[in-house]
């Protein structure tokens, strides 16, 4: 929208355009959608009694999958476009003028799979801000969990070929990103097109990526264990690049209940995975997405997710109450768990899984890590930056003083780190974040 004189405001009642880009894969997310669409049409009309114009545009896969739906329902709404089409904004955006022109109700709906690949025709990432960047790298999937939504509003599996990663990146490391993480719906199933001809895998374009100049970190996300492929646990042993961080959903610890989810592995796959990965990568910090009150789940069944969560003791996690979505199988299975017990259930899991996350964090402190800085932080002289285990660190460089402080430091604004990577030693872990301090050695300056 840059080339189209778009800017970007910071309030919603000041913009010609906004887009909620909307997220199709549990209930509570879709809901979302129409109460915030209500909330717009209350300042498109005070806009509209200004003499100005407001579009509103529903994108992603809500979007794609209940687009009639949202016209229907939503009539302040006036673009709906999907995950693949988006690339197209810039014709919808004249289509609607055009409509607006004609005195007609705009309506533009566009949820195509379209033979294009919208990645040549974006503009590409130049103006990109900051020291991490997300690059998709492969798209859909074709797992077909029974809970899920994604193999329908995303498409089956598509991967970018490795030279338009590598150029991407490229870019995105001039411009300043210390931090790549590389995304896909399914990620490890990455199979794309080799810059040396040929198929490359996701280990693949890890050691190539990592060749590249001044990019000091890389992660993915996120992965399915049925393509935890051998390249791979031997990138986590072999890349100081490679973060070590993995997000591995797990959703279950039953084997009955995985069978039901049609999950392709066993608990005991996945244990040996860990195992792997921990033989290759001793202090890998593990994250996963569980489900809870899957259709037919019993107390039994439920216990063993405690247990495998106790074998894995994650570092961080996701976990959710199973929630029905229109046309997956498991929608339809009559034995649906009732409400009171999904919340019973995920508030044991949750309780676990946030201690776990706690003792996963106090175990840092008092030692001294990397730490990328991203942003300000709350306080005053304060940084907020990621470990190598993806944990979020509050670096006070208040708490410098004396011997400590070199000239420069005292003189120079803390600012000057912002984008760097520094020694900080981890001082106090709460559940949810770390606090530092930098470790000023002649060499971080
Ligand atoms: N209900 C609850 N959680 C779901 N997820 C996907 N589909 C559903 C569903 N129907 C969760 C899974 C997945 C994460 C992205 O969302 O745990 O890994
Ligand atoms: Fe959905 Fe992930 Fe299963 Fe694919 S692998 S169907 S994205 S849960």
């Amino acid at each position: 929208m840059a080339g189209r004189d778009f800017t970007p405001v910071d309030s919603p009642d000041t913009a010609d355009l906004v887009i909620l880009n909307t997220c199709h894969i549990r209930e509570k997310a879709a809901e979302k959608v129409f109460s915030e669409v209500g909330r717009l049409r209350q300042l498109k009309d005070s806009r509209a009694k200004d003499g100005k114009s407001m579009y509103i545009a529903v994108a992603g896969c809500v979007a794609q999958a209940e687009g009639a739906e949202i016209v229907r329902r939503a009539p302040a709404v006036d673009m709906v476009f999907g995950p693949q089409t988006y690339h197209r904004l810039p014709d919808m955006i004249d289509r609607a003028d055009a409509q607006q022109a004609r005195g007609q109700t705009v309506r533009v709906l566009d949820t195509d799979f379209p033979a294009e690949d919208k990645f040549d025709h974006l503009p590409g990432k130049t103006g990109h801000k900051g020291a991490t960047a997300f690059l998709t790298v492969q798209e859909g999937c074709d797992k077909f969990c029974t809970f899920c939504v994604v193999p329908y509003t995303r498409g089956s599996e598509v991967s970018r070929p490795e030279a338009d990663i590598v150029q991407e990146a490229q870019r995105l490391v001039d411009g300043g990103v210390r931090e790549i993480t590389l995304l896909g719906q399914n990620v490890n199933a990455y199979h794309g097109a080799a810059q040396a001809g040929g198929t490359q895998s996701l280990a693949g374009l890890l050691y190539r990526l990592s060749e590249i100049e001044g990019l000091e970190r890389l992660r993915y996300t996120t992965s399915h264990p049925r393509d935890m492929s051998d390249d791979l646990f031997e990138a986590h042993g072999a890349l100081d690049t490679l973060m070590p961080y993995l997000h591995l959903p797990v959703q279950s610890g039953s084997d009955r209940i995985l069978k039901a989810m049609n999950r392709r592995h066993t608990a005991e796959d996945y244990h040996r995975i860990i195992d792997r990965l921990r033989t290759k990568r001793p202090d890998i910090a593990l994250s996963g997405d569980f489900i809870v009150g899957f259709p037919g789940e019993t107390d039994a069944d439920f216990e063993q997710t405690l247990e495998l969560v106790r074998f894995v003791k994650y570092a961080q996690a996701y976990s959710f109450k199973y929630s029905p979505r229109p046309g997956t199988p498991a929608s339809v299975i009559e034995e649906q768990v009732d409400e009171a017990v999904k919340t019973e259930r995920l508030a044991a899991l949750q309780a676990l899984l946030n201690e776990q996350q706690y003792a996963f964090n106090q175990s840092v402190v008092g030692h001294t890590m990397r730490v990328l800085m991203e942003r300000e932080g709350k306080s005053s002289a304060q940084l907020l930056g990621r470990s190598p285990y993806n944990q979020a660190v509050h670096v006070d460089f208040a708490s410098l003083s004396g011997a400590e402080t070199l000239d420069e430091s005292a003189t120079q604004p803390y600012t000057r780190h912002m984008g760097r990577l520094l020694d900080v030693e981890i001082v106090s872990a709460g559940p949810n974040s770390l606090r530092g301090r930098p470790v000023l050695t002649g060499t971080s300056f």
